[in-house]
């Protein structure tokens, strides 16, 4: 099968500088959703038609070698769009057309198009809508199809005809070559209409088929922010309903954004106002508490993150208590049972089982062993300007609080650094590292007064 994808309009309705198709929904450029649809189909061909923004829609799916990139200079309707991928359709295979602008559609809902196309001479995926303003209405005779009407063409008898077409269709390559050739701008917007291939495969006496959807937000499209922003919605309650069937308790399913792929064990909870973007997987019994932001990450059974947590690019081993008020940065390895608090960040560093950090403290580029104690204020001065270094702590070392290990530099195993301490020489095992400070106490000593009125 080749497949095209309509991607070259400007979307003047969306009143972006950027192409309409490369508007994220959940996190993934429209025309990117579609792709990723059709890739599933398992195309011989799989063409994707550009112009509005040049090469800025390509761009975006660089290194995606399986997609053939065919412009189309002037935006002069979808008829033109496709006719320019005329020299690249196999005529030996029917071709099914995508819009660039409808994202959601499900795998199952297209194969059903193909079903349908495979027992007609071509096949279009309509849908009844309660509101069809702005769509292609069909046109049937005796309940067959005569073509499609577009709204600004329409009579108003004809507006009132509740099928739609979604801009998705199946059709014989050849005859979609023929029929190409023959389209006329001769019409309300100027344009020319792929839809009309509809008209001439009626009139040559073809019998033409339809499929429905099982939803009808999967033949929605984008045309504006208004439609942009009730489309997300309604794809993060579908995310949801499906997280929910699996058995995770959300509290609330109506704020929960998934941009990417959640995976959950058994018995996850998700609090309100959790963002998740990337791969993220979520071990047996994980509860993640209110307005966390977590990217790319993999969550240890049994771990807690307490709310207000941002977490990018990072692995939590098994029963880990994180936050409040955490951040795990790119590069973050926590062992089992790792204690980490509030207003700690942990950047590019390893800590191993049973090790706590649990007060404002900044680790980075640091290896840490086991059952180490970091007290609150610690920092790893892990930068001289000019190039990062590590600082190695021990297993069952402690740090006392507001200390500065100055990298790079090795704390050995069992050793306390007192609070207070800059280290900026290693640490013997089992030593105590302290720098002598003296302590004045003044007597007879008067703070300044404010005069007073
Ligand atoms: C189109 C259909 C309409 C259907 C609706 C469903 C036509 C003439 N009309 O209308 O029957 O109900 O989709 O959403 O096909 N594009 C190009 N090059 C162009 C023009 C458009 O690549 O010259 C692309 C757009 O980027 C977009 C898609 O084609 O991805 C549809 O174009 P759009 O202008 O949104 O068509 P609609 O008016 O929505
Ligand atoms: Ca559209």
């Amino acid at each position: 099968m080749n497949i095209v994808i309509l991607a070259a309009g400007m979307g003047k309705r969306m009143r972006s500088e950027i192409p309409k198709v490369l508007h994220p929904l959940a996190g993934t450029p429209l025309v990117g959703h579609v792709i990723e649809v059709a890739r599933a189909l398992g195309p011989s061909r799989l063409i994707v038609i550009y112009g509005h923004g040049g090469s800025l829609v390509p761009d975006a799916f660089a290194g995606q070698d399986d997609l053939h990139w065919v412009r189309q200079e002037l935006q002069l309707g979808t008829g033109h769009a496709v006719a320019q991928t005329i020299p690249y359709l196999d005529d030996s295979d029917t071709t099914l057309v995508l819009s660039g602008d409808v994202p959601l559609t499900r795998q199952t809902t297209l194969e059903r198009l193909m079903a349908a196309a495979a027992s007609s001479a071509m096949a279009l995926l309509t849908v009844n809508l309660a509101d069809p303003k702005g769509y292609g209405r069909i046109l049937r005779s005796e309940g067959r199809i005569t073509g499609i009407v577009e709204e600004k063409d329409a009579t108003p008898e004809q507006r009132r005809i509740a099928e739609v077409y979604s801009g998705i269709l199946v059709a014989p390559t050849a005859s979609l070559k023929r029929w190409l050739g023959q389209l006329s701008n001769d019409n309300a917007q100027g344009e020319y209409y792929l839809t009309d291939v509809i008209g001439f495969a009626a009139g040559e006496g073809l019998l033409i088929g339809t499929a429905q959807p099982d939803a009808i937000w999967e033949t929605l499209g984008v045309n504006s922010k208004t439609q942009l922003a009730e489309l997300e919605r309604i794809h993060q309650l579908d995310v949801a309903r499906r997280l929910l069937e699996e058995g995770v308790t959300l509290m609330d399913p109506a704020r929960l954004d998934v941009r990417g792929r959640l995976s959950c064990g058994s018995d996850v909870t998700i609090d309100v106002g959790c963002v998740f973007e990337g791969d993220v997987v979520l071990g047996n019994h994980v509860r993640i508490g209110a307005h966390c932001v977590i990217a790319n990450a993999h969550i240890g059974e049994g771990t807690l993150v307490e709310p207000l947590c941002h977490i990018d690019r990072a692995i939590i081993g098994a029963r880990a208590h994180i936050g409040p008020y955490a951040r795990l940065r790119p590069g973050t390895d926590l062992g089992r049972e790792v204690h980490i608090g509030n207003f700690v960040e942990i950047k590019n560093s390893q800590m191993a089982d049973a090790s706590k950090a649990n007060h404002l403290s900044y680790v980075g580029d640091a290896t840490v062993g086991e059952r180490v104690n970091i007290g609150a204020g610690t920092i790893t001065c892990n930068y001289d300007g000019a190039s990062k270094h590590r600082t190695i702590i021990g297993d069952d070392v402690h740090i006392g609080s507001d200390t500065q290990l100055v990298a790079p530099v090795h704390v050995g195993a069992g050793a306390t650094v007192g609070a207070g301490t800059t280290v900026w020489r290693d640490v013997p095992p089992g030593t105590l590292a302290l720098n002598e400070k003296t302590q004045v106490n003044r007597t007879g000593w008067h703070r300044p007064q404010k005069p007073k009125k």
